[in-house]
């Protein structure tokens, strides 16, 4: 796969008009946005047909995690949209992922979004989970997690790059590992929150399929020429 197409760039806007600008600022370069819960707490469904009609392909990250049922029914109307790619938590539980893997399974049209089980968030650390009362290595918890998903038929795990090359051995090469908490090179972003944050070299080796870019690239002073820079560095 290209570089660009391996990119995910994460809307984290509550005006529907300056994440619709950023889409048709970025169009030419990449072609999925994540809609997140800011986004789309803020705007609703409508967002992900106007990313359309401008031609993008959204990745719906409202990581779902609840009881089967429900989390079905939210990746039935989440598949309706249309979406290319979609969020639930590992930690839901086998039942939960074998639940929400049905529902996309019945829908009648030929695009089924990719289902992805997020592991644990890249903004944990080993001492945050024990907050949580989770004991168990930070490393062996999301792989645990991406063996359950994969039992559960999720078409990959949300994690971080320190953890995707262990999860492409267990799993397979098909697994599809998307990373966050990617950080642009020498780029210190305002309010850092993620412990497991990566770089774009880093991550290409570590084998994820798709990266995704937040805070790193909308900080920048100029993101679409940062962003123009950056594919035409890793493309060539
Ligand atoms: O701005 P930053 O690059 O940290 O953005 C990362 C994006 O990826 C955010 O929208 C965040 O919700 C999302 N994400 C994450 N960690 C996960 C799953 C999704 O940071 N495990």
């Amino acid at each position: 796969m290209s570089f660009s197409k391996k990119l995910i760039l994460a809307l984290d806007f509550s005006e529907v008009q300056e994440a619709l600008q950023w889409v048709d600022r970025f169009m030419d370069f990449v072609k999925i946005f994540k809609v997140g819960k800011q986004l789309f707490t803020s705007a609703g469904p409508q967002i992900i047909r106007d990313i359309h009609r401008q031609g993008g392909q959204v990745f719906l990250d409202l990581k779902y995690h609840d009881i089967p049922n429900t989390v079905a029914g939210a990746c039935r109307e989440a598949s309706e949209l249309g979406v290319f790619m979609l969020t639930i938590h590992a930690m839901g539980g086998l039942e939960m992922m074998q639940a929400a893997r049905e529902a996309i399974d019945q829908r009648s049209s030929q695009h089924k979004p990719l289902l992805i089980a997020v592991t644990v968030l890249t903004s944990f650390s080993e001492q945050n989970l024990k907050d949580i009362g989770i004991v168990l290595p930070l490393k062996q918890l999301v792989l645990q997690y991406a063996k359950l998903a994969q039992k559960g038929g999720m078409d990959g795990v949300v994690c971080s790059v320190q953890e995707a090359k262990s999860i492409k051995k267990e799993c397979g090469e098909k697994f599809l590992v998307v990373a966050p908490g990617i950080r642009l090179e020498e780029r210190k972003i305002l309010k850092e929150d993620q412990k497991r944050s990566s770089g774009i070299e880093a991550a290409l080796q570590s084998g994820a399929d798709f990266l995704v870019l937040g805070r790193s690239l909308f900080q920048a002073k100029n993101p679409v020429s940062l962003l123009k820079q950056t594919i035409e560095h890793y493309s060539s």
